[in-house]
């Protein structure tokens, strides 16, 4: 299976086409948007006009779009993915999407004979880049294991979790955790430093105490350093992640005291014109409630 299509060629997209293309495949890609088209193309990568011409000349299709209705509609509209693609070809979803959609596709793609794995991602747009990128798949572990080669090639963790859907499940509770924490630690700041205390000390004494995390690691320089415009993970993706897990813990009944309180944050802060900042922008909301601020200067 030498011959992958790529739809999405965005921050995440982009890295998986150098990656594919770097290990000898033979990649066609398809984006709305020209400019990541042409960057796709200074890969070596060949642009196809629509999706369904894309769908008949490969035998494994990875996604990478921002929203469970466009996905929907790129593999099973008319004129969809799922209308050219061979049977016994393999669609790969590497976007976060919504559990009721995924094993809505995984159906649609069994009834054409087509192999269906969720494949979220960790790592963001430089693990996408560096081909270092964590996978958590859900789906047939048949074709998870045809198609490993193809997620090798693009990742560096590489997780079969289950079932369909299965995959999305895991992304959905940890990105829930990552979001809730960014809240908590944003206010847990606020609180120390107006009593007094540096932020920088706060956050070093919990790194060796049980407040360590590795959301503090990774997000925790910009919630130390008021950069909130350095981008590492948008705050429009957290806000429709924190979104999709609370659709699924609605679906099983399961109480979201927390996750509530956490999407109303989200949803208040992209409101209020953060959606492309990063996620810790959230804590600048929160600044800004306090009137104070985290960062010394
Ligand atoms: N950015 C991250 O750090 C990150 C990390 C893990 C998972 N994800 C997930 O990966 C997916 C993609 O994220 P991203 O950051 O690359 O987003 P992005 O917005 O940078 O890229 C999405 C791409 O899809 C294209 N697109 C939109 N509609 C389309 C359509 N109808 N047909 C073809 N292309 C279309 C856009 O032009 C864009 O290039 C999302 O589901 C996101 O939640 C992102």
């Amino acid at each position: 299976m030498k011959k992958v299509g790529v739809i999405g060629c965005g921050a995440m997209g982009r890295g998986m086409v150098k990656n594919l293309v770097q290990q000898g495949y033979e990649v066609h890609v398809y984006d709305v948007d020209k400019a990541c088209v042409s960057a796709a193309a200074a890969f070596g990568a060949t642009a196809a006009m629509t999706v369904a011409e894309l769908g008949g000349a490969v035998q494994v299709v990875l996604t990478s779009l921002p929203t469970s209705a466009i996905l929907m509609e790129t593999l099973a509209g008319e004129e969809g993915v799922l209308s050219t693609l061979e049977p016994g070809s393999f669609i790969l979803d590497m976007g976060t999407t919504d559990v009721d959609v995924t094993r809505k596709l995984y159906e649609k793609a069994l009834a054409a004979n087509v192999g269906f794995l969720d494949c979220p991602v960790s790592g963001g747009p430089q693990g996408a880049d560096q081909g270092t990128l964590t996978i958590m798949a859900g789906g047939d572990e048949a074709a998870f294991a045809q198609v490993l080669p193809v997620l090798e090639a693009i990742g560096q963790e590489i997780l079969y979790i289950g079932q369909s859907g299965s995959g999305q499940v895991v992304k959905l509770c940890n990105n829930m955790v990552v979001a809730g924490i960014n809240v908590l630690l944003s206010e847990a700041f606020l609180t120390g430093v107006k009593a007094g205390v540096p932020v920088e000390t706060i956050a070093e004494v919990m790194q060796k105490g049980s407040g360590q995390s590795k959301v503090l690691s990774v997000f925790g320089p910009n919630l130390l350093q008021g950069s909130y415009d350095r981008v590492i993970f948008m705050l429009n993706h957290m806000a429709k992640d924190v979104d999709l897990y609370m659709q699924l813990a609605k679906g099983g009944g399961v109480p979201s005291f927390m996750g509530s309180l956490v999407q109303q944050l989200f949803e208040l802060a992209k409101q209020q014109g953060k959606g492309t900042m990063d996620t810790t922008a959230v804590g600048q909301m929160l600044e800004e409630l306090a009137k104070q601020k985290i960062a010394a200067h």
